[in-house]
């Protein structure tokens, strides 16, 4: 690194935070891709070699969809589930990411919203919509009379993707069996998706412009119950596209409507 120029140092640091190193944690830089060191035991034996190959390090075991489904629905609390969460190894998000993010609010509320991903705040904070598009959220929500004691909020993955990208479809195939048990656990009334990736992943509709604003249901995977959903616009897209936002105002008020109907807060 000392042999690179400071317009190089800076173009490898812009490249690092593209792919989604946004922050430092350490003073010290460590180099992952360095072989890792052999434990003390090892390195008493003669055969043994200085470093660890890669390579040989061990590999943490596979967890399908449809392992993780089976797991997921084994859980009989909110509590359990989360606590699940936190210790399960299947997700390759949580590699890179500092904490789980599982949900934030009121689980008895009736309203559930559904966000994408957690972003750096909420990976910093380990709760949902804590960020700029959060505090928008609770703009929004105060607009019709709501706040986070009278909602409940979740995402799709519960652990930040790198650089903020889009939960990949495996990503999102593997966390989503959690997601439809705590949907089935929290037992909402009406449900509301923030964007295009919850629409995409819950209900296999493409293309939130198409469908925002419009009434859909969600059946529980227990079988029986449909639940009222209303897909919107993302918080972080209306905060690009000022213009979208009364439109967004447009769905909020529909959900008022379907609150009251429906005795909710
Ligand atoms: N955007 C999301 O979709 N979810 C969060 O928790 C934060 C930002």
């Amino acid at each position: 690194m000392s042999s690179l120029s400071r317009e190089e140092a800076l173009g490898a640091l812009r490249w690092l935070i593209e792919c989604g190193a946004g922050e430092a944690i350490g003073n010290e830089p460590v180099n992952r891709l360095a072989a890792a060191p052999v434990p003390a035991q090892a390195r008493n034996l003669e055969s043994a070699p200085a470093v660890m190959p890669l390579a040989a390090l061990p590999v943490p075991p596979l967890v399908t969809v449809q392992n993780s489904e089976r797991i997921a629905a084994s859980f009989h609390g909110l509590a359990e589930l989360k606590a699940a969460l936190m210790s399960f190894e299947g997700c390759e998000l949580k590699r890179h990411a500092t904490t789980t993010v599982f949900a934030d609010g009121n689980p008895a509320a009736g309203i559930m919203l559904i966000g994408e991903a957690p972003g750096a705040d909420e990976d910093r904070q380990g709760l949902p919509f804590v960020g700029r598009a959060g505090q928008f959220l609770d703009r929004m929500l105060a607009s019709i009379g709501l706040d986070r004691q009278k909602v409940y909020i979740t995402n799709i993955v519960n652990w930040r993707p790198p650089g903020n990208r889009d939960p990949s479809p495996e990503e999102a195939s593997i966390c989503l069996p959690f997601l439809h048990r705590h949907i089935e656990l929290a037992e909402p009334k009406v449900l509301v998706l923030l964007g295009a990736v919850p629409l995409r992943h819950l209900t296999g509709l493409q293309g939130i412009m198409r469908h925002r604003g419009r009434w859909q249901s969600y059946r529980l995977r227990s079988g029986g119950r449909e639940i009222p959903l209303m897909p919107t616009l993302h918080p972080a897209y209306l905060l690009r596209q000022p213009s979208a936002k009364r439109l967004a105002w447009n769905d909020f008020l529909a959900v008022a409507e379907k609150v009251t109907e429906l005795g909710l807060a």
